[in-house]
């Protein structure tokens, strides 16, 4: 049987106090929406629906590149009402998988097994047991331990507050049991909307089996209301990816103080000290080491290459056994062969070091392709920019360029070439020779210094 899945993101999330809708806010750096969305991929789904409302467009744009439907809830009567928008759009015959936007950790293996169990003619529900399950809807059994109602905590009696075990409001079910059903939901109740976990005493009422499935970790099924519990289940993903990430090789210094925003493929025996940040998609070669306080976006880093502390490098691809940093700055369009050296305070851009090749302090190379066993003194600027246009700088297998230096692009070092400390360099040098353009050094004997004037 076809399977299609409903994921509800109509909500504002007011509790977020937000100009930005809740579903749109990122959980290790991806909204919880597309978030959610994603981990359907991994589905086969013939068909994937969400229900949007508040800041439609934006949402849309954030499933746009699941090929996800997106169906219009203009009023938000309850999540009753919102599946009801969907269903519409479902064939009869497929196995529905229900889910909100705001519960962005519900594992696939998780979804697999609840819409398998729900060809059965089932419906199947995922619970978990809390100790603080205020807010939630509470799952109420028999003396049985049959289900037999959700309860919103805002309708529940006392002695249903008491109970433990909550909805967290994915389901999968048959499309036309919820076809079936959703007719027949009603808005009496504290909220007056249209509630979907109605259903659930429909289910008994008409003698359909109810399937409870609960994920292994509680975290993975809970939903986000607040910016507060927006950073719990930040940092539970967090340190959960940081165990992974150990499971599998990776030493990281501090569970607690690694984020992976993205996605991060390791070797073995890679060091991460604390304080380090990954985004977008970064993979790192065996015996990586990286010190403190290090950010790296969009990368990947060979075997053997060291980065120290406080380092910045997005859009980089490094060799291996390279060394860099403290305090380096790697910034898109750069690339450093094996062995190359970018030490402190050296930011580059768009720019090619070659093997062996070395920036150790104080530089800036921006639009350059360095060659090997290049040698760049402290202090060197490539001025690629005249205010307008960006130009390029070649410096060829074996310069030396001595400190202090200004190459004005367009400008080629060749091979071999010297240039002189505190040159400005503004015409191309010859290979194998030295170019020296300062100013001259007088020394003036004798030199009587200034002293102060009597007053
Ligand atoms: C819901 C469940 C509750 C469960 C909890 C788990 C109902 C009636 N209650 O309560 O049993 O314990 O989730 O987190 O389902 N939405 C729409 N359109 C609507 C209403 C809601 O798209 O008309 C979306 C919201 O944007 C949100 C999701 O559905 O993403 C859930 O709605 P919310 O109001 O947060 O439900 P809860 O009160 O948390
Ligand atoms: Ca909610």
């Amino acid at each position: 049987m076809s399977v299609e899945a409903i994921i509800l993101a109509a909500g504002q999330g007011t509790r977020m106090r937000s100009k930005l809708p809740k579903v749109l806010h990122t959980l290790a750096g991806k909204p919880l929406v597309t978030r959610l969305a994603e981990t359907t991929a991994s589905l086969d789904l013939k068909g994937l629906h969400v229900v949007v409302g508040h800041a439609a467009d934006q949402v849309s744009a954030a499933v746009s590149h699941l090929g996800a439907q997106c169906h219009f809830q203009a009023d938000q009567k309850g999540t009753g009402h919102a599946f009801g928008i969907a269903s519409e759009h479902v064939d009869n015959d497929s196995i529905l998988l229900l889910m909100y936007a705001d519960s962005p950790l519900i594992p696939a293996d998780v979804m697999q097994q609840m819409v398998d169990h729900a060809q059965q003619d089932k419906l199947v529900m995922l619970t978990v047991t809390l100790d603080d399950p205020t807010g939630f809807g509470r799952i109420v059994r028999n003396d049985n331990h049959q289900v037999q109602a959700i309860v919103e905590h805002k309708d529940a009696s006392p002695e249903q507050l008491a109970i433990g075990e909550i909805n967290t409001g994915v389901y999968a079910l048959p499309a036309k049991r919820l076809k079936e059903w959703l007719p027949r939901l009603d808005t009496n109740n504290a909220q007056g909307e249209l509630y979907v976990t109605d259903i659930v005493e429909f289910a008994v009422t008409d003698g359909v089996d109810i399937e409870v499935v609960q994920p292994q970790y509680v975290e993975q099924a809970l939903g986000v209301n607040d910016r507060i519990q927006l950073a719990e289940l930040e940092r539970w993903y967090q340190q959960f990816q940081a165990t992974e990430l150990m499971r599998n090789g990776v030493q990281v210094a501090d569970p607690t103080r690694i984020d992976v925003r993205g996605e991060l493929t390791c070797g073995q025996d890679i060091t991460i000290d604390i304080n380090c940040v990954f985004e977008g998609q970064v993979s790192l070669g065996d015996d990586v080491f990286i010190g403190p306080n290090c950010t790296i976006k969009d990368a990947s880093v060979g075997a053997g290459t060291v980065i120290k502390a406080n380092s910045v490098i997005e859009g980089a691809v490094i060799g291996e056994q390279c060394d860099i940093g403290p305090f380096a700055r790697l910034r898109p369009g750069s690339e450093l062969a094996n062995k190359a050296k970018v030490g402190n305070f050296v930011e580059t851009k768009k720019t090619y070091l070659g093997e062996g090749s070395k920036a150790n302090h104080f530089t800036y190379l921006g639009d350059t392709v360095v060659g090997q066993g290049v040698n760049i003194g402290a202090g060197t600027i490539t001025c690629n920019y005249d205010g307008v246009n960006k130009f390029q700088t070649n410096i060829e297998d074996g310069v030396f360029v001595g400190s202090n230096s200004s190459l004005v692009a367009p400008v080629t070092i060749g091979s071999g070439a010297t240039v002189g400390a505190g040159s400005t360099v503004t015409k191309d040098v010859p290979a194998d020779s030295l170019a020296v353009a300062r100013g001259k050094q007088r020394n003036m004997a004798a030199w009587t210094k200034p002293s102060k004037l009597a007053k």
